[in-house]
């Protein structure tokens, strides 16, 4: 949540500053900020609400300044309001900083802070931050090169919570002070300019080196150089990291929206997924990992733990887990995890999914595995997050930059890369028949002409969103594999089109839910498994006869007389067939929120990347 970006070069910083606040804009839209270094004085321009309005600010073309940093809000501490909005600084004006993340001891600190005679302006947790770097400096008297930094430092070691911070001052005009704990920021590097961003999509139009920069890390960056340090501040040597994502792939490249475009991308994203997960001896190839066949046979028990989609794509991955290899597989949600005590020890394997690898509750919960002895497993999209560092193995989903709010492209990919992983562990196992693995390997490589295929119901899907897009309440069934594909499918629709929906194992509907059953209602139902097809049917039967309208999702020959609407999908290994029945319902959400004329990438109060709690 919040996005941050920093420049420190030879160019005006402001263009560059308000560029990379409206890629970030995803991460936060409630209101925006801008602070410079204008010869011996911070300016400081905000706005509530949009990047936009930032950017139309009257003056904010004068500020001349090549180093800056900006900020734009996804609200926490204090209602969206100009005063609350980022950067905020010390009273003697001599601090601008933004920060991302919370600070879950600012009441003390503003105690503390207030009674030694500092006041504040704001509600906000972060006000607290450029005030406590203006105590310490004040304090230190020494006048050394590092005094800046020790300020910062001594600052951030008061924090609790999480955080990324970039610090300018006009008494350090040629410098920038960043530094991270449990939130996302990296630096791009150039010869003569330093790039700081919340994520390296936004940045990615400048370089493609970035330095990443591990808890409590500290960085003093000028033009030229960036020097690092530890929390005692030891020096540290840190190497670049190349990036090969291009700059096109966080542009819209002509779709109206980025959401439509990420649909599209999936027979893409999905190639790059597999990559070569399957070697030319048709075996699974997962060199980064070295899990031996008595480590797997020891295990008790699997955790898959994400939130959100990340979560549903957990779903698929016990599926194919407990079938292929046999070991129980438990998936919960991160933010429940690692409050209700799991039992967890060394023959605990627990997996972590997160595309951006930087969500609060994931984080805590693969720190909680590993104090508690497990290994820890990581599954990502954006190489370096903070998962993955933490993370004892780390895999990841290659789907490129995600940026619309809602997840598309990966929910597929993590959902093929744990289904590749529970081929991989099968194997290891020896736990399944070789010719059943084979068949689906064979599936897996099919799979991106097949989603090309089923993206042709475009069309279809458009259309029938302008027949539906005014209900109130939408209901989603299926049954084992499908059941999954329901929840994503729930998901999608309410966060983007703001229409209530729930989802429900089609067999549970009459312990219960069939009393919202009446008559018009939409209940769309998902139908891949051939085992399970009939029942499905008898389910959704009883919601015909109470009224419902239905549309159906399906891989297998039905008489579709009986339905309202009938979108057929290509067939696939019962495995993978998630990723292809979650498409058409991925465009619906899509084509329903267009319809209700609602800002499909950046939905009202959610953002991308949710790093508090
Ligand atoms: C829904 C969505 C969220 C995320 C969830 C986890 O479309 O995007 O539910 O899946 O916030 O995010 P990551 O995967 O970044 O940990």
């Amino acid at each position: 949540m919040c996005g941050i970006v920093g420049y420190i070069g030879t160019k005006k910083a402001c263009p560059i500053l308000l560029a990379g606040l409206s890629r970030l804009e995803y991460r936060g839209y409630d209101s925006a900020g801008i602070s410079t270094i204008e010869k011996n004085r911070l300016s400081l321009m905000k706005v509530k609400g949009r990047v936009k309005n930032l950017a139309n600010l009257d003056g904010i073309d004068n500020l001349e300044g090549t180093i800056g940093i900006a900020h734009t809000r996804w609200a926490t501490h204090g209602k969206p309001s100009k005063d609350n909005s980022h950067p905020h600084q010390d009273n003697s004006k001599s601090f601008s900083v933004v920060h991302n993340g919370i600070i879950e001891n600012y009441n003390e600190l503003r105690k503390f802070l207030t009674d030694n005679g500092y006041s504040f302006y704001s509600q906000t947790d972060t006000e607290v931050i450029p005030n406590l770097i203006h105590y310490y400096f004040t304090k230190d008297i020494a006048n050394d090169e590092l005094k800046f930094l020790r300020a910062v430092k001594n600052a951030c070691l008061d924090l609790k919570g999480s955080f990324a911070i970039e610090v300018i001052s006009k008494l350090y005009p040629d410098n920038m002070i960043v530094v991270r704990q449990d939130s996302p920021l990296v630096i791009g590097t150039c010869e003569d300019e330093k790039y700081l961003s919340s994520d390296i999509p936004a940045i990615l139009s400048y370089t493609r080196d970035f330095y990443l920069l591990n808890d409590l890390e500290f960085a003093v960056l000028t033009r030229n150089m960036v020097k690092f340090y530890d929390k005692d501040l030891n020096k540290i040597e840190k190497q670049t990291q190349n990036i090969e994502w291009n700059a096109s792939a966080a542009e819209k490249d002509g779709f109206d929206d980025f959401m439509l475009k990420e649909i599209y991308e999936q027979p893409t994203a999905i190639r790059e997924t597999i990559g070569s997960r399957i070697n030319l001896d048709n075996k699974c190839e997962f060199d980064e990992l070295q899990f031996t066949k008595k480590y797997l046979n020891n295990l008790n028990k699997i955790y898959i733990v994400a939130c959100g989609t990340a979560m549903h794509a957990g779903l698929t991955g016990k599926n194919a887990i407990e079938k292929l290899c046999k070991i129980p597989v438990e998936v919960d949600i991160a933010s429940e995890f690692r409050y209700r005590d799991p039992i967890i020890d060394e023959k605990t394997l627990c997996i972590f999914i997160s595309q951006s690898g930087e969500t609060a509750d994931t984080i805590a919960a693969l720190k909680l595995s590993k104090e508690k002895g497990a290994k820890t497993l990581a599954i990502s999209n954006v190489i370096g997050s903070s998962i993955t560092r933490e993370a004892d193995y780390s895999i990841y989903t290659h789907a490129g930059p995600e940026i619309a709010v809602a997840s598309t492209k990966a929910y597929t990919s993590q959902v093929v890369l744990i289904n590749i992983l529970a081929i991989y562990f099968a194997e290891i196992l020896e736990s399944c028949d070789i010719k059943i693995l084979n068949n689906i390997k064979k599936d897996i490589l099919d799979l991106p002409k097949k989603i090309e295929e089923t993206l042709k119901c475009n069309e279809i899907i458009k259309n029938f969103a302008k027949t539906i897009y005014q209900e109130k309440d939408v209901f989603f069934l299926g049954r084992g594999i499908d059941e999954t594909v329901a929840k994503e499918a729930s998901l999608k629709l309410k966060e983007i089109s703001y229409i209530h929906s729930d989802s429900y194992a089609a067999g549970e509907l009459k312990h219960g839910p069939i009393a919202l059953i009446e008559n018009g209602i939409l209940v769309i139902s998902i139908l891949t498994d051939s085992n399970l097809v009939k029942k499905t049917i008898s389910n959704i039967q009883e919601v015909i006869t109470r009224g419902a309208k239905t549309l159906v999702i399906t891989n297998q020959k039905l008489d579709k007389n009986m339905f309202d609407k009938v979108i057929d999908i290509p067939e696939t290994n019962c495995f993978f067939s998630p990723i292809l029945s979650i498409i058409p319902l991925q465009l619906l959400a899509y084509y329903i929120s267009k319809e209700k004329g609602l800002d499909v990438d950046k939905p009202r109060n959610l953002a991308k990347s949710v790093t508090v709690e």
